[in-house]
C-alpha cells in the first residue's frame, strides 16, 4: 500500500467513525493538510446533511466550499463535536507535532473547542520521540530575531520558512535539531517566548485517538 492509499484509508475509516454519531446539529471541526483534503472529499456526499463545519484554515474552507459544505466562523457556533485533521508526527501518548501546513495556529484553537480530536495519518508519521520533524512555531513577525535567539537558547536550530506568511499574517520558524523528549514542558517553555504565536506541539491537548493507516489496514490508536 502506498503512502497516499493510506491517507486515503485513513480519510474513510474517519467518515465511518463519525458517520454513526452525526445528529442534525454536528458541528465538524476540519483540519489542513493534504490528508485532511481526502477526508473533506469523502464528506462530500453528505453535503445536504451537513449542518456546520468550522476550518483550520483558509484553503480547508474553500475545499468544503467547492462541495457545498457549509463552513462557519468558529465564533459563531457553541461546540465542535468532533475534530478531524492529519499530523506531522504523533507519539504514543497522541501529542503531536503539527504545522507543516503553517496552519497551527487555527488547528489548535479549534482542538482547544472541540469535544473529540480525530487524528488521521499515514504510519510514517508514528514515532518514538518527537523532534525528527522540525517543529513549526508561529510568530509576529517584528519579533522573528528575538524568537529565533531564545529557540537557539532551548536547544534548537530555528529556520524562518521563506517566503511564508500564515492566515493570521504572521512567519513561521521551523526548528531543526531539536529532540523533544518532554513534550509538555518544551510546549509551554516556547509558548511563553515573548513574539510567539503559538508552536506546533499539541502535548497539552493530544489527540483523543489516532486513525494509523498502515500496510496491514487501519488501526485504532488510543493513548497510551
Ligand atoms: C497543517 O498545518 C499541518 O498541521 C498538517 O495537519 C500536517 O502537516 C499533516 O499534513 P499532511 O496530511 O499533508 O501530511
Amino acid at each position: 500500500m502506498t503512502q497516499d492509499e493510506m491517507k486515503q484509508a485513513v480519510a474513510a475509516a474517519a467518515l465511518a467513525y463519525i458517520r454513526p454519531q452525526l445528529e442534525s446539529d454536528t458541528v465538524l471541526g476540519i483540519g489542513t493538510g493534504s490528508t485532511a483534503n481526502l477526508f473533506i472529499d469523502a464528506l462530500a456526499p453528505l453535503a445536504g446533511q451537513l449542518e456546520a463545519t468550522v476550518a483550520s484554515s483558509e484553503a480547508s474552507a474553500a475545499r468544503l466550499q467547492s462541495h457545498g459544505i457549509p463552513v462557519y466562523d468558529l465564533n459563531t457556533v457553541d461546540a465542535v463535536d468532533f475534530y478531524i485533521d492529519g499530523a506531522d508526527e504523533s507519539n504514543a501518548a497522541l501529542q503531536l507535532i503539527k504545522g507543516g501546513g503553517a496552519a497551527l495556529t487555527r488547528e489548535k484553537i479549534v482542538t482547544a473547542v472541540a469535544r473529540e480530536f480525530i487524528c488521521i495519518a499515514d504510519q510514517s508519521k508514528l514515532v518514538h520521540t518527537l523532534g525528527q520533524f522540525p517543529l513549526p512555531v508561529e510568530v509576529i513577525p517584528m519579533a522573528r530575531s528575538h524568537v529565533a535567539r531564545e529557540l537557539v537558547k532551548l536547544g534548537g536550530d530555528p529556520v524562518y520558512r521563506e517566503g511564508v506568511v500564515t492566515d493570521n499574517g504572521n512567519v513561521i520558524l521551523d526548528v531543526h535539531n531539536f529532540p523533544i523528549p518532554q513534550p509538555l514542558a518544551t510546549e509551554q517553555a516556547i509558548n511563553n517566548i515573548t513574539g510567539v504565536v503559538t508552536n506546533g506541539l499539541f502535548a497539552h491537548k493530544p489527540a483523543d485517538v489516532l486513525l494509523l493507516g498502515t500496510s496491514e489496514g487501519v488501526k485504532t490508536l488510543y493513548a497510551e
